[in-house]
């Protein structure tokens, strides 16, 4: 190949959707009522093959707008067991010719698809994100525009310079070698609702080092996904190279984990489905189910922490936790979701919190993301995924007007008549213990705790004991010995620390992102590490 790997990569910037830019504007509303008005029927993607439900004995689901439920977006077709086996011999077979392209040949394809996403199916991305996935214009830009393009393009970046890295011993008469082979299995990529940009990463990773995947979208996020997957068949994606099987998430997995030939797991998602996966997978080897000890990179959930000193910028951390715990509905890994603030400033921040939370021009509150005028497009918060997480999230907030150890301080509305909207509600806790402040609800509910002014480096140690999970938490302080005393204590509590920022919204290449204790791996997206768990090395020694 002759593509150069390209070393001046930047992060590509947000496009500003301002009130006046019509021909922006009028672009994206074009995209949103195409999909709208289109139901579009949605194939398995095998071989590069179409498999539609309505010419075939298979099932289907539905996909909605989750901002107005009775809004069918797509009929996805359902891959059966059969369906299964045929994605994982596609692959299979695919792997052959595709890790034997030069690395160039690879990373052209993904290179390509993100200046496509950029492009030419910016608004398109756009809006099948903001439909399907319930987000408003700004949501949608930084994950499946800036993010997605970004993840492709430094996976490049960081792919060329891992490939370059060679033994640095060889004695006199000798010559050794690092090749970094895929792994000799297939890779098994399971991706969320959330964020089109993990699903591509998820598929994008290992594919670029010369695996192939079977890849089972959500069935929240199909359409976007399916997008994904086209432009980067225009891209030159080979067939084969990324099976498409929508459907069942038990049944696909079950046959997937059954299989000799199983190579990883590649999964963002719950952390209950990935603990099951993860102890399927160590069953799977101790019945000696595998050629390999398949590979498991996984990044789940977090009950992820603002912890406020009484020294510092008050705004700041307030505006901070607004946007960590409500933008995208809370339903981010890395969203705010337990507040720690010293009693001596936890009335004002309160106070002022719930006045800007209330000023709909400001921060616009309960609005559809997904509909078609401007205004709405631009809401700060839109609906959550579906009936089942509005449902969970109810009883959050039922559950907490019964607990005598809970008090709503805010908020604590739903509105279900057209789309699933929860408001944005903070709960009080008066035991730093209790399960509100350790339970991941995902969604815009933010439990808070009231902790002594002097007892800060307690609080340090209160907020560590009490994560199980360890992806993101900030620090809102002045005085530096303040925030190395957190950083300290809390060097385990996330694998994302922010100092006077959101705990939210991880850059590709600027913060790479994941954590370990019960949200995963640890094996950080956006970074170079991730790469390297895709490859298998083969050392070479030759004597002259
Ligand atoms: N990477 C996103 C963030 O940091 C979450 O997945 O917000």
């Amino acid at each position: 190949g002759t593509v150069k790997p390209p070393v001046h990569i930047k992060n590509e910037p947000v496009k500003p959707f301002g009130s006046n830019d019509t021909k922006d504007w009028d672009l994206l509303r074009a995209s949103l009522m195409k999909f709208k008005s289109s139901s579009l029927e949605i194939p398995l993607i095998i071989n590069g093959e179409r498999i539609y439900y309505n010419n075939s004995k298979r099932s289907f689901y539905e996909q909605r707008n989750p901002a107005d439920h009775k809004e069918i977006l797509a009929n996805v077709t359902q891959a059966t067991d059969l369906d299964v086996k045929d994605a994982i011999n596609a692959a299979t077979l695919a792997k052959q010719k595709w890790y034997q392209l030069s690395f160039y040949d690879r990373a052209a394809i993904f290179l390509k698809a993100a200046d496509l996403i950029s492009t030419k199916y910016r608004y398109d991305m756009l809006a099948a994100t903001m439909l399907g996935q319930g987000k408003n214009v700004y949501q949608a830009e930084i994950d499946c525009i800036t993010e997605l393009s970004d993840f492709f393009r430094f996976n490049v970046k960081y792919a060329h310079k891992l490939y370059k890295k060679q033994p640095i011993q060889s004695a006199t008469g000798v010559w050794n070698k690092a090749e970094y082979r895929p792994l000799e299995g297939f890779v098994y990529a399971v991706s969320p609702f959330n964020f089109t940009a993990i699903a591509a990463n998820l598929i994008g990773a290992p594919a670029l080092m010369g695996n192939t995947v079977v890849w089972k979208p959500s069935q929240s996020a199909t359409l976007s996904n399916y997008l994904l997957l086209t432009v980067l068949e225009e891209a030159g994606l080979p067939k084969g190279v990324i099976n498409f099987i929508p459907g069942d998430p038990e049944s696909i997995t079950n046959e997937v984990l059954n299989d000799k030939n199983f190579g990883a797991l590649h999964f963002t998602g719950s952390t209950n489905v990935f603990k099951q996966l993860y102890g399927k997978i160590q069953n799977g080897i101790m019945d000696g189910k595998y050629k390999d000890y398949p590979r498991i990179v996984g990044e789940t959930g977090g009950k992820n922490f603002h912890l406020v000193h009484q020294n510092c910028n008050l705004t700041n951390a307030i505006f901070s936790t607004i946007r960590g715990a409500f933008e995208y509905q809370g339903q981010k890994c890395s969203a705010t979701s337990r507040l720690y603030l010293p009693s001596s400033k936890s009335e004002e921040f309160l106070n002022d919190f719930a006045n800007i939370l209330k000023q709909g021009n400001m921060i616009p509150v309960n609005t559809a993301a997904g509909t078609i005028s401007g205004g709405d497009l631009h809401g700060f918060m839109g609906p959550v995924i579906h009936e089942q997480s509005f449902n969970k999230l109810v009883k959050v907030i039922e559950d907490a007007k019964e607990d005598p150890d809970l008090e709503i301080v805010y908020g604590g509305q739903y509105d279900k008549s057209k789309g699933w909207f929860v408001g944005p509600t903070v709960i009080k806790c008066k035991d730093p213990k209790h399960k509100y402040m350790t339970t991941e609800f995902f969604g815009p509910i933010l439990t808070v705790y009231e902790y002594p002014d002097g007892e800060f480096s307690q609080v340090c140690d209160l907020v560590n004991e009490t994560s199980i999970y360890g992806l993101t938490g900030s620090i809102f302080a002045k005085d530096r010995d303040i925030i190395n005393l957190a950083d300290e204590k809390l060097k385990f509590a996330a694998g994302n620390f922010y100092i006077n920022d959101k705990c939210t919204g991880a850059v590709v290449a600027q913060q790479w992102f994941g954590g370990a204790r019960m949200s995963g791996t640890n094996d950080k997206s956006g970074g170079e590490n991730i790469l390297s768990r895709f490859v298998s090395i083969r050392n070479t020694k030759e004597n002259f």
